[in-house]
């Protein structure tokens, strides 16, 4: 285990690019797989979840290669070849709820793995659908290992009761496979990277408010530049916002409204946060944000916003433990199900370094301080996003942190820390 201590600095200033987008990594090299022809993917991302991803796909026969550090090149016939191992997804729950959709209409049988902690994480979510589409799946509990028996697939009209966006991405998947329109529809809009890669590859597909339609579609291949991530972005972010003096610039990150909750929670807190110089790149929205240290306040973050800032609740929590007065997160008992009890987690870290934070069943309430005490050792849970979130508390705490497990952060980011060194003023 890597132990990383936060050491002492003045402030963070600078201009620095963010690491590619992990979610669309992951839907670039999984749909090019799908085209028939070659693809190529710029700019894809370095974390260990978009390589699960890779070698899943390898292990079904696609050709990937690197280019150069960061370019990919996708050959495909359009159709898979029958594994001979068991497609280990890693820690990735993206990886195995898209490709349960793709190989579930693949006519052969695969197994699909992962870690001890994705091992945990609930599949029945895509089991039940996936099953109604005519695929056959086995696995004990809804845990992985799943084992799929694909085939010919037909339409469903689903409507699911959580908004998750892999969860919707497996069934538009499984629906591009299968005779019919397939429908889905979820509570609230989640992000919506695979409607507008598919759309963008040529699929048939339609969407309407909270619904999304596909009919049986082939895809055309792509040449595509993949964004910087917000979701790492959002550690820097943070870290400018709560440490005085901080002005950071932000080049070339993914703007997708269903990706920017964030955002809007940052100014609803008072943030000093703009977007400059916005674009389109793929079909994606894209541009620089501009952050300077501000003095914040507590707000209350429910509903709607949720699926559009999941990922960031963690760090969005270490905010509000910076904040005046309250900040109530709830909706979010998802969290829960995530690389690790992240409700739970984040309550159990921030309270070592001295904040006033208490769980809820669907989130947890804040009450924000002018200061962390920190000069305490911080544990992971095996969860990249609490390993950075707890890094950025540490920054700004009045006394030395260290975090233990820092390898984990490598799932998304993993050099994350030289970029932080990067902008420390010494
Ligand atoms: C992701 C969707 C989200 C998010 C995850 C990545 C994606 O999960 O938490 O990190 O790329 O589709 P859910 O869709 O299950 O909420």
């Amino acid at each position: 285990m890597r132990k990383v201590v936060v050491r002492d600095f003045r402030y963070l200033n600078g201009e620095i690019e963010i690491p590619s987008d992990k979610s669309l990594s992951h839907r670039g090299v999984i749909f090019s797989s799908l085209a028939k022809g070659r693809s190529i993917i710029r700019n894809f991302s370095d974390g260990k979840d978009p390589l699960s991803t890779i070698n899943v796909l390898r292990g079904a026969g696609v050709k990937i290669e690197f280019i150069d550090e960061k370019t990919l090149s996708v050959c495909s016939s359009g159709k898979f070849q029958p594994p001979v191992y068991d497609l280990d997804c890693g820690n990735s729950g993206t990886t195995m709820r898209l490709m349960s959709g793709v190989l579930a209409g693949q006519n052969f049988k695969s197994v699909l793995c992962g870690d001890l902690s994705l091992s945990k994480r609930p599949m029945k979510r895509v089991i039940e659908p996936l099953t109604l589409m005519g695929a056959k799946i086995t696995s004990s509990a809804g845990t992985a290992p799943l084992i799929i028996q694909g085939g010919d697939l037909h339409s469903i009209n689903y409507t699911s009761q959580i908004a998750s966006a892999q969860v919707k991405s497996c069934i538009l998947l499984a629906g591009m496979q299968a005779e019919g329109r397939t429908i889905f529809s979820e509570p609230y809009l989640s992000r919506n990277h695979t409607e507008i890669l598919l759309k963008y590859m040529g699929a048939d597909i339609k969407t309407d408010g909270n619904t999304v339609s596909i009919e049986k579609s082939e895809l055309a291949p792509v040449d595509m530049t993949i964004c910087g991530d917000i979701s790492s972005a959002a550690y820097f972010i943070a870290a400018a916002l709560i440490i005085p003096k901080s002005r950071l610039v932000l080049k070339n990150i993914g703007l997708n409204p269903t990706r920017t909750g964030i955002l809007d929670v940052i100014k609803e807190m008072g943030g000093n946060i703009r977007i400059l110089d916005e674009r389109i790149v793929c079909g994606e929205p894209v541009g620089d944000i501009m952050v300077e240290y501000s003095s914040l306040k507590g707000c209350k973050i429910s509903g709607g916003i949720i699926p559009r800032l999941i990922d960031e609740i963690p760090v969005i929590a270490v905010l509000a433990s910076f904040a005046g007065g309250d900040t109530i997160i709830s909706d979010a008992q998802d969290l829960r199900n995530k690389e690790s009890d992240r409700i739970k987690s984040v309550v159990e870290g921030l309270k070592k370094m001295g904040a006033d934070i208490e769980e809820t069943d669907d989130g947890m309430i804040i009450s924000g301080k002018s200061e962390l005490k920190g000069g305490c050792c911080l544990d992971t849970f095996h969860d990249h996003r609490l390993a950075m979130s707890f890094y950025v508390a540490g920054l700004a705490a009045q006394k030395e942190v260290m975090i233990d497990g820092f390898e984990w952060a490598g799932i998304s980011f993993p050099n994350f820390e030289n970029l932080f060194e990067k902008v420390k003023v010494i």
